[in-house]
């Protein structure tokens, strides 16, 4: 089967790597139903390929491509791999169930990497890339090949390699700015000289891998689509190695409002943008910084006067985008007391969430009470209680009860009640606040006190009674995990980012290793 489609000119198409580049981030470590869940709304994106990993680097990694491989419809799913054949070999039987399956092949080209990494002279990466390539090609068709770092690599020699890898049949030639050391000029006229100089050039897509570590991984995707790239290699938030890859919102949404100039178009369903930010960040427990182009709070937000002023008069005035293009929640009183169960379900699948991958009862019960306690509940209240629903599947810690006492003449104490795979356990403590009482009651229950490495809160919407939503990530035993929390009290609300990470830690450690090192009652 041909995956790589013929397309028409002026199509680029969205490769997706958070799973896999994304993935590799410190602190964005996801297990296999999170990948599955980021995976579906990839597809409800629409991207046209989705890396979901590398499989020969873990057992949990084949598990994880083979489970998105299993679980997609129309996307292109497919393994990173070395050119080793071990690699070759899990890395297209973990895609084996994929209706649209892919590997991705990848040799280092730079001198220095070749050198001191390697440790292969240019002969042997030929060789290792070509081999590769036929062995992949002979099971599949969507064989796409990379020259690490080829940003810094003798362009010659990239035409010889490339050359080879397409006489062997990929179909795909990725050229990645590794190091993000490109400036957009240079990276867009490398593009150009290979696609001059290699045979059979027209017959393959040419695609860009970029990293932001000087803060151009965008800036050098679109030259590379300039030059005659049409495939790009992103993440959703930007996530990844060091500075992180080209972030999809950013280069999708430059490409869609310039159209005028870059005269291509992808098939990103655009308003499956901010939801699929908002799944990644609760997932992984990174805020997206306010500050972030598309998808920050910020990115919307006109504070000087003279810009509301303008806005005000005609939104045109300051603004390139419009917040409903890329699914921003217009923040609207959306629904109250005396809304039904349906409106609440038609609600959240507006809002992007799938409602079959949540306990909907549940969700509508949390949504009443929070009506009961708060005079205004919108759109991110809701996406909050919906993202709250999904965390609590097959747990093995549940907070059952929660009292907390602080004055200004005492110290703060809190009581605790979990349900511990499926015992009730009590313990009290006290602390510096009532966080801190309240974590180190938790700790004596779940019989570990790992190391709280980030702690944050943030009010989803305005006043004193706003949903809060707390994220904290933790280490125990060289794992780190985030757990979320969302609550109308915040010391409730960090007691649930906790348990929530602590069943991650849980469920990570079981996979790992089959001593499980949590107390059972
Ligand atoms: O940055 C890079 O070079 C990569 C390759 C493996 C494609 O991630
Ligand atoms: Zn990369």
């Amino acid at each position: 089967m041909d995956t790589t489609h013929q397309m028409a000119d002026d199509y680029v198409r969205i490769f997706d790597t958070t799973l896999r580049d994304g993935e590799q981030a410190p602190g964005c470590t996801m297990n296999v139903e999170e990948k599955v869940a980021i995976a579906r709304q990839l597809e409800r994106l629409n991207v046209d390929i989705i890396e979901a990993g590398f499989a020969a680097s873990s057992p949990g990694d084949f598990e994880s491509v083979r489970r998105v491989a299993e679980a997609m419809g129309n996307p292109v799913v497919l393994s990173l791999s070395r050119t080793r054949d071990e690699d070759v070999d899990q890395a297209l039987r973990a895609v084996e169930g994929a209706k649209r399956p892919g590997v991705h092949i990848f040799i280092a080209t730079s001198e220095i990497h070749m050198k001191y990494k390697l440790n292969m002279t240019r002969e042997d990466v030929l060789n290792a890339a070509t081999w590769a390539v036929t062995r992949a090609k002979r099971h599949l068709d969507h064989v796409e090949f990379s020259c690490e770092d080829a940003s810094r690599s003798d362009w010659d020699f990239m035409v010889k390699v490339c050359t080879e890898v397409i006489r062997a049949g990929a179909k795909i030639i990725n050229l990645p700015d590794t190091t993000g050391h490109a400036i957009p000029e240079e990276f867009g006229r490398m593009f150009a000289y290979m696609r001059e100089r290699v045979p059979g050039a027209d017959q393959v897509i040419w695609s860009a891998h970029c990293h932001n570590d000087l803060g151009l991984a965008v800036a050098n995707s679109l030259a590379a689509i300039r030059n005659g790239a049409r495939q790009i290699e992103c993440t959703i938030n930007g996530i990844g190695e060091r500075a992180g890859n080209t972030s999809m919102e950013e280069v999708v949404m430059a490409l869609k409002t310039r159209q005028d100039l870059m005269e291509v178009r992808t098939g990103i369903e655009t308003r499956q943008i901010y939801p699929a930010s908002r799944l990644l960040s609760q997932i992984i427990g990174q805020p997206v910084p306010p500050n972030k182009p598309i998808v920050g709070d910020n990115a919307f937000a006109h504070e000087a006067g003279i810009h509301q002023d303008g806005v005000l008069k005609n939104k045109l005035t300051y603004e390139i985008m419009k917040p409903e293009d890329i699914g921003i929640p217009s923040n609207k009183l959306v629904l109250g007391k005396h809304s039904g169960r349906h409106a609440f379900i038609n609600r959240l699948e507006e809002l992007g969430v799938d409602p079959e991958t949540i306990d909907v009862q549940k969700a509508f019960a949390a949504f009443k009470e929070l009506c009961d306690k708060k005079k205004i509940v919108y759109d991110d209240d809701i996406l909050a209680l919906a993202n709250e629903e999904s965390r609590r599947t097959a747990d093995q810690f549940e907070l059952v009860d929660l009292v907390v006492t602080s004055s200004t003449r005492s110290t703060p104490r809190a009581e605790v009640t979990m349900r511990v795979a499926g015992a009730e356990r009590n313990a009290d403590a006290t602390g510096d606040g009532m966080v801190d009482a309240c974590y180190k009651a938790i700790y004596k229950i779940a019989g570990i006190t790992p190391t709280l490495e980030r702690y944050s809160v943030k009010a989803i919407t305005g006043g004193t009674d706003a949903l809060g939503e707390v994220s904290c990530l933790v280490r125990e035993d060289g794992m780190t995990v985030a757990g979320q929390g969302a609550h109308s009290d915040i010391v409730m609300a960090s007691a649930l980012a906790l348990v929530n990470a602590l069943n991650r830690l849980s469920a990570r450690g079981e996979r790992i290793s089959a001593q499980h090192t949590f107390p059972t009652p």
